[in-house]
């Protein structure tokens, strides 16, 4: 069995993932492949537009790409060159059939697992880094082992918990990296080359006591329920901003003091507009669908309660601004400042800020969308709706607007000249900050009127 590795799909996950396990085995070559021409020529690109924005990432590649870290399209001589191949296909939530609307779409995945079972040469480790229903891999396994091949595959589940933003700093020092395999001798040894790959050639790259294993079950469900953990954080805080708006308590005085008792800890406390991001919703969804199936359903319901919770906050959120504008929107207009999911990457999938879009579009809100890495995104994500612009400069945005509605909490928003904004602006100028990142004191001092979340 060869060292070299395969990664299937050169998305959010595949592509930040290798690069950096190219990074720190420079004595393995690593293949990604994917589908997509268009992404794999970005990712070959000789001016580095590569097909997504993450801080860190392009040093990485130019570091690797031709060293030992390659793109390709040609899927099958990749998985004949490789004897690891881990599979980062996409797994979106189901739209149709049983399932539609809360079952992951797995389609993509047994694809993956069809191929490489048609094209390998010799015995593989499959490693499951897609987000994935519990006991997938029992599906894999049927797929590859069945019949009379004369190799074996052995299927592993390694989850991937990095945050997109943060994705170069997580993969390189993760709290930890989970590995899930069959408890068989077999197993166990393909465990072990896993482990391998992260202890690094040096074995200085990740810690070896951060390197969990369990059996492939409890991998594939931790995956779920970390996600599931950390939106139900989100939405908790969320439903707690409400009540403090109601009462005159403030959310983030309440995270604050709660934060500090060490049980509870202050990460993900931070209310806003709602969790967005193409997994949080999608992997409650699936855990919502696999109580379902195993008959828990006040799990199911409770977890449901999740997404409610985080749609609920969005529609108030539109809720509170058709008030403070004297319940009139149409053919005002508002500055969306910030379009991406969260700071720090172009990603639109989920974002809250499309969704509050769409709700201010029903209203007739004539809307100026600004984002320093989301626009292009956002012109595909609204294509078709009217009195929407897009526009790079949040001056230009704010001009003649009624309200600015800020969504996303991007550094330079704080740091934007507020009194140019306001005098340009239509009056009484609103300023809702979604994210509570401004300075509210300094707003109100030039005149703005402000609304915040739990406050
Ligand atoms: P993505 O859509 O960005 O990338 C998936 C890629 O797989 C696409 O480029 C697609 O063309 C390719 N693909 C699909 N079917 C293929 C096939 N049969 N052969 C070759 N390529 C194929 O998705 P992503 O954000 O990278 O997510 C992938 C998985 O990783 C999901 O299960 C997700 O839940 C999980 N995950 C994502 C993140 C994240 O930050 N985005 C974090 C942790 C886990
Ligand atoms: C999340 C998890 O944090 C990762 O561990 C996981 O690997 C990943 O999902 C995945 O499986 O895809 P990500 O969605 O990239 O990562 O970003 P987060 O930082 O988790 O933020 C998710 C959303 O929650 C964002 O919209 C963010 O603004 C929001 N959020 C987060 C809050 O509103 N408040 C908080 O306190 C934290």
């Amino acid at each position: 069995m060869n060292r070299n590795i395969v990664c299937i799909g050169a998305g959010y996950i595949g592509g930040p993932t290798m690069a950096v396990i190219a990074k720190m085995n420079p004595g393995r070559k690593v293949i990604v492949v994917d589908i997509s021409k268009e992404r794999i020529d970005a990712w070959n690109s000789t001016d580095f537009r590569l097909p997504i924005y993450e801080p860190g990432l392009e040093e990485v590649v130019r570091e690797v790409r031709g060293r030992n870290l390659f793109f390709s399209t040609d899927i099958a001589a990749a998985v004949k060159e490789c004897d690891i191949v881990f599979v980062g296909v996409n797994t979106p939530t189901k739209m149709f059939g049983r399932g539609a609307g809360r079952a992951s779409d797995l389609q993509y995945w047994e694809s993956s697992a069809r191929t490489i079972k048609e094209v390998a040469n010799g015995d593989k480790i499959i490693v499951e880094k897609s987000t994935l229903p519990v006991r997938t891999a029992a599906a894999m396994d049927a797929i590859l082992n069945f019949g009379d091949s004369p190799y074996r595959f052995t299927v592993l589940s390694n989850p991937e918990f990095l945050a997109e933003g943060t994705a170069i700093r997580d993969l390189l020092a993760p709290n930890r990296v989970l590995i899930g395999g069959p408890q068989t001798p077999e197993g166990q040894s393909a465990v072990a080359a896993l482990v391998d790959i992260y202890a690094g050639e040096g074995g200085a790259w990740v810690p070896r006591e951060k390197i969990l294993t369990t059996n492939v079950w409890s991998a594939e469900l931790t995956k779920l329920a970390a996600n599931a953990m950390l939106a139900q954080r989100v939405s908790s805080i969320n439903a707690l901003a409400g009540l403090c708006e109601a009462t005159g308590a403030d959310v983030e005085e309440v995270a604050r003091v709660m934060g500090a008792d060490r049980r509870i800890g202050d990460k993900f406390l931070k209310a806003g507009p709602g969790f967005g991001g193409s997994c949080f919703k999608k992997d409650v969804l699936n855990l919502v669908y696999l109580c379902e199936i195993f008959g828990l359903h006040t799990a199911a319901e409770y977890w449901n309660g999740v997404i409610r919770m985080n749609e609920h906050q969005q529609e108030r959120i539109v809720s509170r601004l058709f008030k403070a504008m004297f319940n009139t929107l149409a053919n005002k207009k508002v500055a969306m400042f910030g379009f991406a999911f969260k700071a720090d990457t172009g990603d639109t999938r989920e974002t809250p800020a499309g969704r509050v879009a769409r709700l201010l579009n029903e209203e007739h809100v004539r809307l100026a969308i600004t984002d320093p890495k989301a626009l292009v995104n956002a012109r595909k994500d609204l294509a078709g709706l009217d009195r929407i612009d897009l526009v790079e400069d949040p001056y230009l945005a704010a001009r003649e607007a009624d309200a600015i509605l800020l969504m996303t909490d991007w550094r330079e928003y704080p740091k934007l000249d507020w009194k140019r904004l306001y005098d340009s602006m239509r009056k009484p100028a609103i300023v809702f900050d979604t994210r509570n990142c401004l300075d509210h004191a300094q707003l109100k001092e030039i005149g703005f009127k402000v609304l915040a979340v739990g406050k």
